[in-house]
C-alpha cells in the first residue's frame, strides 16, 4: 500500500499532482507521503497487536526531523546509532523511554549523553563497550539499562553489505560468548541487563532467518532468567523486506503470524527496529531529464539526480522502479541507462532498463526511495543536497529546503596566510 498512484496518466502523491510540486520546487527532490508513513507504521503495530511490543523507528532510514516527529506522534519509539540520531529523536519529541541505542562504536560522550537523557536501553556490541558503559554510569551515579546485541550466526539471504548477523560480521557478540557478558554485567554496579538484542540484516524477504535466530534467543533468555536476571525485552532488530520491483515481500501480518508464537514464548516485551518497511515506499525521488545521449553501444538518459542523491543503485546494485511522472500515449519503449551528472562510471540510477522514450525536461520518478535515500545523500561533486517535501492530503510542506552554494562552503575556512 502506498499513496503514489497514477490518475489519468499523471502521478499523484496523495491528492497532489507530482508535476505541480516539481514546478514549484524544481528538481531533483524527495517527495514523501505522510499517510503512507503512518499507515505503514500502523500496519506493523497492529500486526503485532497480540503481544506487548514497541516499534522503534530506525532513524538512520530517513532521519528528517519531521518524519521522526510523525513517527513519534503515532506512538513509535526510536532506534538510534549515534549522538546525532539521539539528538534528532529528542528534538522530534520521541519519549526517551522509547529510545534504544545500538551501534558498535559508541563514544564515551555519546554514552554519557544517552544516560543523561534516560533512554530505554543500550544495545551493547562488545565487552570493552560494556565496561565503558559501566564506568560512565558509575561515574555519573546512574545505572545503565542494557541488552547485549548477540550475533546469532544466521544467513539473512540478502545483499552481503546489509547482512549483519553472520559470524564474519563486525556486529554483535557471538551467541556462545553472550552468556559470559551477561554474567559480567550482572555483577557490575553500573549495569542493569534487561534485554536481548539482535539485528540480522536488512531487506529480508522471508521469516525463516528470524525464526531460526529467535529459537536461539529464546533459549538464551531462559538461561539468563535462571541466573536471576530480569530479562524483560527481546529486540528482534529491523530487516523486514519490501517490494522494489518484482520481488515478493511478505506483509507485516505474514511476518507477525510466523514470529508471534515464538515471541510469545520469550515472555518479553518485543522491540522491533523498523526502518525500510515504514519508509521505503513512502517516498520517491523526482528528477528531470537533461539529455538523451547515444553512446557507441548504449543509450543514456542523463538526469539531474545522481549517485550523491540516491546511492543505492551504485552501492548495492539495487533496482528501483523508474517511470515518467506524466505518461505519454504511444511512447515507444527503449533500453537505456539512467545516469546522473557525477563524474564516476558508477553513477547510475538504473542500467539496461526498458523505459518509455523521454525528452529533455520530462520528469521521472524513482520509486521506493523513502528509505536510505536522502539519509545517505552527500555533497559529492559539490552538488547541493535536494529538498525534501512531505505531502499530507492536499498540502505540501518543505521539510528540508534545497541547499545553496553558500551551504556548500559553510564551516570551511581559508587560512589567512594562504
Ligand atoms: N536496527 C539496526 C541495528 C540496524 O543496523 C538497522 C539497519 C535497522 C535496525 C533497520 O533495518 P531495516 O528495517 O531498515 O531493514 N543502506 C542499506 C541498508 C542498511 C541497513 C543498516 N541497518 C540500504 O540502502 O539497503
Amino acid at each position: 500500500m502506498n499513496d503514489f498512484t497514477y490518475k489519468n496518466g499523471a502521478l499523484y502523491c496523495e491528492e497532489l499532482r507530482v508535476a505541480d510540486i516539481a514546478e514549484k520546487v524544481g528538481t531533483p527532490f524527495y517527495l514523501y507521503s505522510r499517510n503512507t508513513f503512518s499507515s505503514h507504521y500502523k500496519a506493523i503495530d497492529e500486526a503485532f497487536g497480540d503481544i506487548p511490543h514497541l516499534v522503534c523507528y530506525s532513524v538512520k532510514t530517513n532521519s528528517n526531523v519531521a518524519i521522526v516527529s510523525l513517527m513519534a506522534s503515532q506512538g513509535a519509539g526510536a532506534d538510534v546509532v549515534s549522538g546525532g540520531e539521539l539528538y534528532r529523536a529528542l528534538q522530534a519529541g520521541v519519549d526517551p523511554k522509547k529510545i534504544v541505542f545500538a551501534g558498535l562504536g559508541k563514544t564515551e560522550a555519546e554514552i554519557e549523553y544517552a544516560l543523561k537523557e534516560g533512554i530505554l536501553m543500550f544495545n551493547v556490541e562488545s565487552s570493552q563497550e560494556l565496561m565503558l558503559i559501566n564506568e560512565v554510569a558509575t561515574r555519573t551515579g546512574t545505572e545503565a539499562p542494557i541488552a547485549v546485541r548477540v550475533n546469532p550466526d544466521i544467513d539473512p539471504r540478502t545483499h552481503p553489505y546489509i547482512a549483519t548477523g553472520l559470524k564474519q560480521s563486525k556486529f554483535g557478540i557471538p551467541l556462545a560468548q553472550a552468556m559470559a557478558e551477561y554474567e559480567v554485567a550482572q555483577r557490575l554496579p553500573g549495569l542493569n541487563p534487561i534485554g536481548i538484542h539482535q539485528h540480522i540484516g536488512s531487506q529480508i524477504l522471508d521469516s525463516a532467518p528470524f525464526e531460526n535466530s529467535l529459537t536461539k534467543i529464546t533459549n538464551l533468555a531462559k538461561s539468563l532468567r535462571v541466573l536471576g536476571m530480569d530479562i524483560r525485552y527481546v529486540n528482534i532488530g529491523g530487516g523486514f523486506g519490501i517490494q522494489y520491483t518484482d520481488e515478493e515481500a511478505p506483509a507485516p501480518e505474514q511476518f507477525a503470524s510466523a514470529l508471534v508464537p515464538l515471541l510469545n514464548e520469550t515472555g518479553c516485551t518485543v522491540i522491533m527496529e523498523v526502518g525500510r518497511m515504514i519508509a521505503g515506499n513512502a517516498g520517491i525521488l523526482v528528477t528531470s531529464v537533461l539529455y538523451n545521449k547515444q553512446g557507441e553501444e548504449k543509450k543514456f538518459v542523463v538526469v539531474d539526480a545522481a549517485m550523491n542523491d540516491l546511492i543505492r543503485p551504485s552501492l548495492y546494485q539495487a533496482a528501483h522502479q523508474i517511470a515518467p511522472v506524466v505518461q505519454k500515449d504511444g511512447a515507444p519503449e527503449v533500453k537505456v541507462d539512467v545516469v546522473g551528472p557525477v563524474c564516476e562510471s558508477g553513477d547510475f540510477l538504473a542500467q539496461d532498463r526498458e523505459l518509455p522514450e523521454v525528452q529533455s525536461g520530462d520528469l521521472l520518478a524513482v520509486f521506493t526511495a523513502g528509505a536510505y535515500g536522502f539519509a545517505m545523500s552527500s555533497n559529492y561533486n559539490s552538488r547541493t543536497r535536494v529538498p525534501e517535501i512531505l505531502v499530507s492530503g492536499r498540502k505540501a510542506y518543505v521539510i528540508r529546503r534545497r541547499e545553496t552554494y553558500e551551504d556548500l562552503i559553510r564551516g570551511e575556512a581559508i587560512p589567512e596566510d594562504l
